[in-house]
């Protein structure tokens, strides 16, 4: 097992810029999932590690060894790719062994590592089929349990999930989960999946355009947001986005936009009058509150999830979305007013969509 570090790499493919500048430190033990809307580079840099393309610049290092120029097959790094490409001639046992038999690994030790694995992974019983007679779900696992038949530096996953139906992701998602866990070993995830990226990683990075937007925990992207780009990808719902004002009366400080002024949990004794912001609140940070609501607006359309209700109202300018319990309540047409607490107002700056940080000056931002 081991540390996996990408240094300033980026990757040109014509006039397009794929991957650009990423630096990455990824623990010995570590499950960092890299994360981004579709075209954003996530496989492009799974690739560059493996050794299946060459950066146009930058290095890439396992545990003390730099990669960068080795033969992907001397880097010891096992992968799994969302086409699971299993060969369709050979038994289950034999795909899966196949990587020890490439390393002329003795008989005998093939067949009890494919055993455990097969068994860890629930295949014991299919050992003996050829792909064509395993369901999607069967095969993805096959291609997972050749990946773990060796005892790589790191794995390298890419969408490893995609092809299967939502059961059976969630219940695969889980094994992985408690596969990494009983592992202890180095995994670099790609998904654009929101759900497992935040279930299933100690660390998200979230790439926009081939550049490395933020890095941080699942609970530090959600909570705070480096960016409008974040605080609109990470969230379903995602987070209203709209812009506002900071106001000033008398020492303290107000957002204000259409239907909506809200206290800020900010004091800025250096701070200008009517300054301009994108204001950000979580669906969830919006509550319904008639008594006292600092946001007003009309219901357009409340959707029922089951459990809780998303309750979408016009402030006039701007269309937000409430997540409440249900029932909350409300109806199309009729009138709501809502509270949402300040410690939960997010501010940006309306040009760069980056975060304003000077809301919480004694932390430090957590982007990269
Ligand atoms: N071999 C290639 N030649 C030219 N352009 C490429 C090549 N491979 C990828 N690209 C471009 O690089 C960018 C990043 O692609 P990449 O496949 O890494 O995205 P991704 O994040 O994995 O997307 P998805 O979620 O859709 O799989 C895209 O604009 C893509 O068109
Ligand atoms: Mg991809």
């Amino acid at each position: 097992m081991a540390r996996l570090r990408i240094d300033q790499v980026s990757k040109q493919f014509g006039a397009t810029w794929a991957v650009r500048e990423v630096s990455l430190d990824i623990a010995d033990g570590e499950f960092m999932v890299l994360l981004g809307p579709s075209g954003c580079g996530k496989s492009t840099l799974l690739r560059l590690i493996a050794g299946l393309d060459d950066p146009t610049s930058g290095r890439i290092l396992l545990g003390d060894t730099d990669i960068t120029d080795q033969a992907p097959q001397r880097r010891d790094l096992a992968m799994v790719f969302q086409s699971y490409a299993l060969y369709p001639h050979l038994t289950v046992a034999k795909n899966i062994g196949f990587p020890l038999r490439a390393r002329r690994t003795p008989r005998a030790q093939i067949a009890e590592r494919v055993s455990a694995v097969a068994a860890t992974l629930g295949l014991a019983e299919l050992l003996g089929r050829k792909p064509a007679a395993l369901s999607g779900g069967q095969r993805q696992r096959v291609a997972l349990a050749r990946a773990m038949v060796r005892d790589p530096g790191a794995f390298l996953m890419d969408e490893p999930l995609s092809n299967l139906d939502a059961k059976l992701r969630s219940a695969t998602r889980a094994e992985l989960i408690s596969l990494h866990r009983g592992l202890g070993a180095t995994f670099l995830y790609v998904t654009h999946d929101q759900v497992e990226a935040m279930t299933m990683a100690d660390r998200i990075a979230l790439l926009n355009d081939g550049r490395l937007e933020q890095l941080g925990t699942p609970t530090e992207l959600y909570d705070r947001p480096r960016s409008t780009f974040v605080a609109g990808f990470l969230g379903a719902p995602p987070m209203n986005l709209f812009p506002a004002v900071v106001t000033r009366r008398e020492d303290r400080l107000y957002l204000v936009a259409d239907g909506i002024d809200a206290e800020l949990a900010i004091t800025a004794a250096d701070f200008g009058d009517d300054i301009d912001v994108v204001a950000g609140i979580r669906p969830e940070q919006l509550r319904p509150d008639p008594a006292d609501p600092t946001v007003r607006g009309r219901v357009t359309m409340v959707e029922n999830l089951g459990s809780e209700e998303l309750i979408h109202f016009s402030t006039g300018a701007h269309t937000l979305c409430a997540r409440a319990p249900r029932p909350a309540g409300v109806r199309a047409e009729e009138s709501i007013g809502l509270r949402v607490d300040p410690a939960h107002l997010h501010l940006f700056h309306p040009e760069s969509g980056l975060r304003l940080t000077w809301q919480e000056p004694q932390r430090d931002s957590v982007a990269a």
